[in-house]
């Protein structure tokens, strides 16, 4: 979040987990979590015919994009000391200006087990104590896992739907902070 004073990490602690910046020797997690995509995720977020992106590119992309610091946080389970995928808050054109949208992507060896739910609890804090009054999430129709998840933190889907003859329909889901 641009509110981070220079200098200061982001560190949000849980009962299980610890959320911090990313570190490139990470990378190879963000690669699997694009290798266990689900089909139905369009193809600029799959790995392509190539192999991109690789996990030097992704160690780069650590190294020099601020979203990994400061906005989707690495989620760390403090018992194996595991980084298990990313939840945070990004600034992005699809919901009204200064609304961030939620977002969270786990290893699938970690599902089921309560993890998006207790580090989505802890963004929202943050993102509360950053001053922020809403965030936004978007969900594809078909993500049943995600949908539950935002409805057991406090979202409330609203009306708003973008169709996609291909990918499916995505939800506009919001929670007032
Ligand atoms: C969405 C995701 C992060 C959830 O992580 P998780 O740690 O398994 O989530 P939790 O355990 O906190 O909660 C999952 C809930 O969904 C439910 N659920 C999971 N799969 C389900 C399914 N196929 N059908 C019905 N419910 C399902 C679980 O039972 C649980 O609800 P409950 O506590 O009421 O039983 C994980 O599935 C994931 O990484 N998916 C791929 C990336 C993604 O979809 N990101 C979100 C984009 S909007």
């Amino acid at each position: 979040m641009g509110d981070t004073a220079p200098g200061s990490e982001v560190v949000l602690e849980t009962s299980r987990l610890v959320l911090r910046p990313w570190r490139a020797t990470e990378a190879a997690v963000q690669r699997e979590l694009w290798t266990e995509r689900d089909p139905r995720v369009p193809a600029h977020r799959q790995i392509d015919a190539d192999g991109h992106p690789t996990v030097a590119e992704l160690e780069d992309s650590i190294r020099t994009h601020q979203v990994w610091s400061s906005g989707l946080l690495a989620v760390e389970r403090k018992a194996s000391g595991d980084v298990i995928g990313y939840c945070g808050v990004v600034d992005n054109e699809r919901g009204p200006a200064g609304e961030p949208e939620l977002a969270f992507e786990l290893l699938r060896r970690v599902w089921r087990q309560g993890y998006a739910t207790e580090a989505s609890l802890a963004v929202l804090d943050w993102a509360r104590s950053s001053g922020y009054e809403r965030v936004w999430a978007t969900v594809w129709d078909w993500n049943i896992a995600s949908r539950r998840v935002l409805a057991k933190v406090g979202f409330t889907e609203t009306e708003r739907k973008e169709v996609d003859p291909v990918h499916g329909t995505t939800l506009f889901a919001v929670r007032q902070l």
